[in-house]
């Protein structure tokens, strides 16, 4: 931990996670808990929940869970120190300076430094494209038909011919060899020594959301090959979660994102006054992508070139964000092969046109199936129309789905009944889904497995039971301590628990996830904490089963400890009479 516990807490209590968490996803209110669909795995019904008097959340879907932190850690795929400075930053908290350990100080200033190197690169690129260095490269703009406040406001520019002119810049400004390759900005060789990475290129900065320059593409102005460079991954570059354009498109008042393949497209758009257009950066849609963009946007549109290997990628695109919920369209450019020549051609009337035709994901799948099947031929027909309802039947809302089986029956001329009839075997069926559990042979538990399960539940049961009914320590303490848990992260959390009971008066347990850094611990803590103990007990037999519980985990503890201090006359004697006593208890609540 790189902060004090003291300063952690603070930051935590003054963001309340039902707060926190609304301003990322639509809560739902209901009795004491806000729920939602799991931001973190596919779902169709909530079963993510925050709880605002514990200050946690959890999924009962898949597992995941944690308080204010965790949950920013896990969505914005931030660092502990940086979801604390986000919250600090949030609830107008300051940070004390020196708090941060030296190696993440380290790496706080590694980062800087790449950002600061990018900016002042991307400044030199940019310099020298104004410069008769650049001449050729501004030329290559303009003919592409650049303004030149795109050009500004993109940050385009031109990297020289010389092999190391950036590499001594950057040294004149005090960098070392080492920082520089981190950056990414130059390779060294043993033969060469030192020199860019970039030469003789069109250089587009790539600005991440906080209007940093965290990498580079740059382009050849010909017909060479590679006909685009990237940065490689560095600290502060990670191409799956981050898009080109995305700094401004999030401030687009048009609606949705537009998805294109290439740097050029999306320049070219938001100069015709797409401003919501974004790309990937040289590679495929990554879901990293699509969670970030489903912050800005419930609507995405899919601007792919319209060759195959555009086509195949928008299939995938369109695969990703049917699993994120994000409901994607899809622009036809045809004839043309990219949005940059379309504009080119038809103007930025003619993309208008094509985003207001634009097909639903769903429908471009299906034209795309109908082509691979020859519709002449009465078996090929029937496997197409088979397909097609497969994909049918993935829609879950009825609505819609009666909607699109209507769209493709009357498109395809298929009859729409039996249409219909095939979606509804499918979707009983679940044909369409392949669930690679089924392949998956079931392990059958030995009955010791049995037990230690059993064991865990118990304790688990108790933890959460105690939590929720606070006024349980004053009968429990007595009785059992935190090394009666065995499961040694509950241990840990009922240890905690007791100290806060005993200190406070009170739990917080939001606060004790803090002590944990992995996110196994996380998620094993927040399960317990949130479980609410909604178990149906009559009044009548509340105490029989705690005293059942607390005498199962205690004999356990008991037997345990027995065999550990054989030998220990003195030790035995002492268990068998707390094992005579844990025998007898009753507890009455
Ligand atoms: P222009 O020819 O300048 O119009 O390029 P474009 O924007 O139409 O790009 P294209 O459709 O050829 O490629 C789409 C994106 O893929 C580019 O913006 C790059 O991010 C990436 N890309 C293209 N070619 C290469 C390459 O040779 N290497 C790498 N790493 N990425 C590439
Ligand atoms: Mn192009």
């Amino acid at each position: 931990m790189y902060y004090a516990d003291e300063v952690i807490e603070e930051v935590r209590s003054r963001n309340d996670i039902v707060d926190v968490i609304g301003s990322y996803i639509n809560l739902k209110h209901k009795g004491n808990s806000h729920t939602a669909c799991c931001p973190f795995h596919h779902e169709k019904t909530p079963s993510f929940h925050v709880s605002r008097e514990k200050q946690m959340y959890h999924c009962f879907g898949c597992g995941v869970g944690g308080n204010v932190f965790t949950f920013l850690m896990e969505h914005e795929n931030f660092t502990f120190p940086e979801a604390l400075e986000a919250l600090a930053e949030r609830a107008g908290y300051d940070l004390p300076k020196q708090e941060m350990s030296a190696q993440a100080k380290k790496q706080a200033d590694a980062r800087s430094k790449i950002k600061d190197m990018n900016k002042l690169s991307a400044a030199y690129f940019h310099y020298l494209l104004k410069t008769e260095h650049g001449e050729k490269a501004l030329r290559y703009l303009k003919n592409r038909g650049l303004s030149d406040e795109t050009i500004t406001k993109f940050g385009l520019g031109y990297s020289d011919v010389y092999s190391d002119d950036l590499f001594k810049y950057l040294k004149s400004k005090g960098y070392k060899d080492d920082e520089l390759k981190d950056a990414g900005l130059v390779k060294f060789d043993e033969k060469y020594g030192f020199s860019d990475c970039f030469k003789n290129r069109v250089m587009f900065p790539i600005i991440d959301m906080n209007n940093r320059v965290i990498g580079f593409g740059g382009r050849v102005m010909g017909d060479y090959k590679p006909k685009y460079l990237n940065t490689q991954d560095t600290l502060v570059f990670d191409k799956s979660r981050n898009l080109y354009g995305l700094n401004l498109a999030k401030k687009s008042r048009r609606k949705g994102i537009i998805f294109c393949e290439g740097y050029m497209d999306v320049i070219s758009m938001h100069q015709a006054g797409f401003d919501n257009a974004v790309a990937s950066l040289g590679t495929a849609l990554t879901v990293g992508q699509v969670n970030l963009v489903k912050r800005f946007t419930d609507r995405a549109y899919l601007a792919y070139d319209s060759d195959d290997a555009g086509t195949k990628a928008a299939l995938r695109a369109l695969e990703i964000m049917r699993e994120f919920e994000l409901p994607a369209r899809v622009i036809s450019l045809k004839p043309y092969k990219d949005p940059d020549e379309l504009i080119q051609a038809e103007g930025p009337e003619g993309m208008e046109k094509r985003i207001d035709e634009a097909k639903s994901g769903i429908m471009f799948e299906i034209e795309i199936l109908a082509h691979n099947y020859n519709q002449e031929d009465p078996q090929e027909r029937t496997e197409f129309q088979q397909e097609a309802a497969k994909r049918l039947s993935l829609i879950t809302d009825p609505m819609e789905r009666k909607n699109y089986v209507d769209s493709v029956a009357k498109q395809y001329d298929i009859d729409k009944d039996s249409l219909k009839e095939a979606v509804t075997h499918y979707g009983i069926t679940g044909a369409a889904k392949v669930d690679a559990s089924v392949f998956q042979e079931k392990k059958r538990k030995s009955p010791e497995e049995e037990k230690e399960q059993q064991m865990l539940k118990s304790e688990r049961l108790l933890i959460s039971w105690m939590i929720n009914e606070p006024s349980l320590f004053d009968k429990l303490q007595s009785e059992i301590s935190p090394d009666d848990f065995f499961e040694p992260v509950y241990h840990d959390v009922v240890q905690a628990l007791f100290e806060q009971y005993q200190r406070d008066g009170k739990l917080v347990p939001a606060s004790i996830i803090n002590h944990y850094q992995s996110k196994e611990e996380h998620e094993k803590v927040s399960a317990i904490m949130q479980q609410d103990f909604d178990m149906e007990i009559p009044d009548g037999e509340k105490s029989k089963v705690i005293t059942d519980l607390v005498k199962t985990i205690k004999l356990r503890s008991i037997e345990h400890q027995m065999k550990i201090t054989k030998g220990d006359l003195v030790k035995q004697n002492e268990l068998i009479t707390a094992k005579i006593h844990a025998g007898k208890l009753v507890i009455k609540i």
